[in-house]
């Protein structure tokens, strides 16, 4: 069987009047179905950028080569008909922020039933009763009045579970979740991470979730995809993140993480700062200038090659033995 997603060879630029960025550069990655897959990095590293290939979301000035296989069919290819046919329906997806994503002149409960009208998976009293049985699952107290209320008058929180609500109202086989909960205060982002598993679990769905924060992704997701300027730097599963992570970046960003069983000292960080996208690639690792385990033959690309099942990262150290 193949896996839900596949992300072949991808490369994507944004042409702008001033640069070119070179956004994504040569991305594999592969999605089974009904597991959670964490995409981590820190900020411009690509994250959003290629999950909003995959339904195709992406500005125009986006230029996207490769292939993204969604159940077998190539979405850079698809049709716009058949695209609009797999967005919301077969594709959900979470927005960072709710606000911008909601219309503000429609009460929640007719964004909540449009996927299902348009898609025509319901009849107009039956998708009402759905969306009222779904507001409550997500956590929405006395969901019947919440239907007819319009976005100003939920909270932060609120607004997130009913975007959660809406990108699963038709359920779609892939949620795309990028960085839901970062606006949110930390027992709200608690309290939204914890549905989402639950949903995705007792759903079965496929769940990418997109994040900066390795911890949450940790707590959230079956595998990790570790991005650092638009490339996959290591992919393992979460089990394995503490005793198995072999590239030098992964490893200082767990070295970051605080902890609360720790000493109280300062915490190591990456020094230097991320690669500029908007100058052409360079020949060799990318990392290389940041890199503390830097060797003469970085100034090769490394290729993302396995080292163990589960378990691949675009490192020569790495691929020599590791490091301690
Ligand atoms: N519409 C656009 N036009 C030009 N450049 C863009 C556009 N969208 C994104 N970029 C650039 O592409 C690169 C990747 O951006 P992306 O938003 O995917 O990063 P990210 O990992 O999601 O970051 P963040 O954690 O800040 O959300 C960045 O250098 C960004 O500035
Ligand atoms: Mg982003």
């Amino acid at each position: 069987m193949h896996p839900l997603l596949q992300v072949k060879k991808l490369n994507i630029q944004f042409h702008t009047d001033e640069v070119r960025v070179n956004a994504i550069n040569g991305v594999d990655l592969t999605v089974p179905a009904g597991r959670a897959v964490a995409i981590v990095g820190e900020s411009g590293s690509g994250k959003s950028t290629v999950m909003m290939a995959v339904p195709r979301l992406l500005p125009g000035n986006a230029i996207v080569d490769g292939e993204i296989l969604f159940d077998g069919r190539d979405t850079v290819k698809l049709s716009e008909k058949d695209l609009r046919a797999l967005r919301g329906r077969e594709i959900g997806v979470i927005f960072q922020n709710p606000t911008a994503y909601l219309n503000p002149t429609k009460t929640i409960g007719q964004q909540l039933i449009e996927p299902l009208l348009y898609h025509h998976m319901a009849s107009a009293k039956a998708a009402k009763q759905q969306a009222i049985s779904l507001l409550d699952q997500v956590g929405i107290a006395d969901p019947e009045a919440r239907f007819n209320m319009y976005p100003f008058e939920f909270s932060g929180g609120m607004l997130q579970r009913v975007m959660i609500a809406i990108a699963l109202i038709a359920s779609p086989k892939l949620l795309i979740a990028d960085e839901p909960t970062t606006a949110l205060d930390v027992t709200i982002q608690a309290d939204i991470l914890v549905l989402l598993k639950k949903l995705q679990r007792e759903r079965g769905m496929s769940l990418v979730f997109v994040t900066h924060d390795l911890a949450v992704a940790a707590q959230l997701c079956d595998e990790v995809y570790v991005m650092y300027g638009g490339m996959v730097m290591e992919h393992l599963l979460v089990k394995s993140l503490v005793h198995e992570s072999k590239h030098p970046y992964l490893r200082g960003l767990m070295q970051s993480i605080p902890r609360l069983d720790g000493p109280v000292e300062r915490l190591p960080y990456i020094p230097g700062n991320p690669i500029n996208t908007t100058q052409p690639m360079p020949k060799g690792c990318i990392f290389q200038e940041r890199c503390h385990a830097r060797m003469p033959v970085c100034d090769e690309r490394p290729p993302l090659v396995g080292c163990a099942e589960h378990h691949e990262v675009a490192c020569w150290l790495a691929q020599n033995g590791g490091i301690s």
